[in-house]
């Protein structure tokens, strides 16, 4: 869906006139961070979380913005423009304007781009259906904590998936799981729910961590540990997560079938808890 208005530098502009320098550093380095929050109903989804996920990728880059977080809710308001819709919000800060060195220039002024963009989350016949994933080696940087601007290995990734008619591809670091392309994985394992630990390989998904709030509220364990590509391949279960796609099951891996081949029994529990979450939050409920 086509963006109309966006937040650039301080000022709200139609997208068709709003422009950046070529020689942003996003542009020349990819010297920026990012994040894309969810909107339900008009209201903007765990947006203490991505705001607290954005100060630390700012601050793992040394990227100081004088917009505080009640300023950033406002300009994200403000796009939103009152209307009810669901939607998501993408952010971008980047390094600024200077002539191309890799050190940073002396003097700072952040490119700050924001807007929001109409979008339909996954229907239920999605969900029913589940989606095909392939296997892909993890060749991105050793900081994936950070939400970089800096995605070229992710692109390449979830390209390769695309040509196979997959929606993600499943990433592997040394015979272990990392995440996919663009979302969080998932495993079920001899009856285990089971997400790979936080650290510089994995971005601490904002969908991960109300997975996990939600399983363990509801009695359901999920351990956080090093998960092998072995696992992976003889999981009962394998599913994806992130703010655009929320929870989706992965019911094909490399052309084969994960588990039965269909939504297991974890997932059915885990997307009711998340839609009941949704749900209380749209009125109001949860914030
Ligand atoms: N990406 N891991 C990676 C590499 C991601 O890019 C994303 C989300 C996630 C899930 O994080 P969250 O639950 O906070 O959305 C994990 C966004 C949606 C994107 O790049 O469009």
């Amino acid at each position: 869906m086509a963006v109309e208005k966006v937040y650039l530098n301080g000022k709200y502009l139609p997208a068709a006139e709003a422009s950046v320098s070529i020689f942003d550093r996003g542009f020349t380095f990819g010297d920026g961070v990012y994040e894309v929050i969810p909107v339900y109903g008009g209201r903007l989804f765990r947006l203490p979380h991505h705001l607290a996920r954005l100060r630390y990728s700012l601050a793992e880059i040394r990227l100081s913005v004088s917009l505080n977080d009640d300023e950033m809710t406002l300009i994200f308001k403000r796009l939103l423009g009152g209307g009810t819709d669901d939607a998501s919000i993408y952010l971008q800060i980047t390094r600024g304007s200077a002539p191309r060195n890799h050190a940073f220039p002396d003097t700072i002024s952040p490119t700050v781009l924001a807007y929001a963009q109409g979008i339909v989350y996954p229907n239920q016949r999605t969900r029913e259906a589940g989606v095909a994933a392939v296997s892909y080696p993890d060749q991105r940087w050793h900081r994936c904590d950070i939400k970089s601007v800096s995605l070229l290995a992710n692109v390449l990734a979830r390209q390769y998936a695309h040509e196979r008619d997959a929606t993600e591809a499943v990433l592997f670091r040394e015979g272990f799981l990392t995440e996919g392309a663009a979302s969080t994985l998932f495993v079920v394992h001899n009856g285990q729910l089971l997400t790979p630990s936080l650290g510089h390989s994995i971005l601490p998904g904002i969908t991960r961590k109300l997975v996990l709030e939600l399983a363990l509220k509801h009695g359901l364990q999920c351990q956080q540990t090093d998960i092998s590509e072995q696992q992976v391949k003889q999981a009962d279960e394998l599913w994806l997560s992130s703010s655009t796609k929320e929870i989706l099951p992965i019911v094909k891996l490399d052309g084969n079938p994960v588990g039965e081949g269909k939504p297991g029994p974890y997932y059915h529990q885990i997307i009711k808890l998340y839609d009941e979450f949704k749900s209380r939050f749209r009125h109001g409920k949860v914030s």
